[in-house]
């Protein structure tokens, strides 16, 4: 599967590119601040709807403007035409010429794992981070994943709304509590199947990167233990004082434990990184596994903070990539490092929101 065709228009520092891409590396090169980054946003917006920058959609409008278009062409087994409008008044994407409504059907059209320095925040940011992680994997590989998700934030969201209230409304209250239960207990269940296929595969990851010495582990810690509704009920007292749901799948965690110990407390510098990018290959490699192709690669920059052993954790993915006619796209300021010639690799200069070969 592969990005034939991005067209943006107003969006970032790209007033307008139309660009044709074909399957392999693709090296963009180019000064600071020239819109490299930009355009793996572009990319990934396309594939998850949102920015990896964390940010939202009113932030990627070029200045000056009032909203922005990104289109695209994803050629594998199907061939589909997205395209996404965005403005403060007005939202539009479609698929295949079909506005689309639900936003779990879109999710699968195609796959981007990114590879960014704000990765390392997997390992030292707060538990959300690790949350958003199962949860983006998890939308990518289960098409009911999203729409509970969905429906388990807005039931909390209400739920936490009344119990803000004064004099609180009991059977509205109930009726809140029996959704976010029904559909808490599902997302539970979907994380919990996730952790025997994803932890292999992060330990195996960061052995390579590590030179096999360390062990990685990755365990699901869910807030509910045993029984959502009795633990609920339990906590009811402590709801009164906070005024907010205390126990619940939105206070998960995700532990990331090197060599028995917390890698948030314990590892260095130099083994968060490692554990970042293991999770990140980890997340490509059972897309691949799950979908039979694998996504494509948005790699920012990092390749040249890595010492060869973390490069070459890389290796079988982008050969991956390689052999499936799959895509990498690769940014640096110089050319530091260079995953070999070979046929299917492509170098790009990126100046100023303007993108050409070079
Ligand atoms: N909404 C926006 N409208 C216009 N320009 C923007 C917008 N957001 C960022 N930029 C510009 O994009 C450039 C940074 O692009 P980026 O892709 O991050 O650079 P790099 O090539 O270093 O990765 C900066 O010049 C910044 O001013
Ligand atoms: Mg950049």
């Amino acid at each position: 599967m592969h990005l034939a065709h991005l067209r943006l228009r107003d969006f970032r520092n790209y007033r307008w590119l139309d660009v044709d891409f074909q399957p392999g590396l693709h090296l963009l090169m180019g000064n600071n601040a020239q819109g490299k980054t930009n355009l793996l946003e572009a990319v990934y917006l396309l594939a998850t709807l949102r920015s990896f920058r964390g940010v939202g959609n009113a932030q990627m409008v070029r200045h000056g403007e009032k909203g922005f278009f990104v289109g695209a062409r994803i050629v594998g087994q199907h061939e589909h035409d997205i395209k996404m409008y965005w403005s403060a008044q007005e939202r539009k994407l479609s698929l295949d010429g079909q506005a689309v409504s639900k936003v779990g059907d879109y999710y699968g059209t195609f796959r981007a794992v990114v590879f960014c320095t704000e990765d390392l925040q997997l390992v030292k940011g707060p538990g959300s981070r690790r949350r958003r992680f199962m949860d983006l994997l998890l939308a990518q590989t289960h098409p009911t994943y999203l729409p509970l998700l969905q429906r388990y934030v807005r039931a909390l969201r209400s739920r936490n709304a009344l119990l803000k209230q004064r004099s609180s409304d009991e059977a509205t209250l109930e009726s809140f509590t029996r959704e976010i239960i029904n559909v808490g207990q599902r997302l539970i269940c979907l994380r919990h199947e996730l952790m025997p296929r994803l932890s292999p595969l992060v330990n195996s990851a960061y052995r390579r990167i590590a030179g096999g010495h360390e062990e990685l582990r990755v365990e699901y810690d869910p807030a509910v233990k045993q029984d959502f509704a009795v633990e609920l009920a339990r906590s009811r007292p402590r709801e009164q004082l906070y005024r907010s749901t205390l126990i619940g799948p939105h206070r998960d965690e995700l532990r990331l434990m090197v060599a028995d110990q917390s890698a948030a407390q314990f590892a260095s510098e130099g083994q968060k990184r490692s554990v970042a990018i293991a999770m990140k290959i980890a997340q490509a490699e059972y897309l691949t596994e799950l979908h039979g192709t694998p996504p494509i690669l948005l790699v920012d920059d990092i390749m040249g903070e890595l010492d060869v052993n973390r490069r070459n954790a890389f290796l079988p993915l982008l050969h991956l990539a390689h052999q499936s006619r799959s895509q990498v796209f690769m940014t640096a300021t110089e050319e530091n490092w260079s995953p070999g010639q070979g046929a299917g690799l492509a170098r790009w200069e990126v100046r100023d929101g303007s993108l050409r070969p070079s």
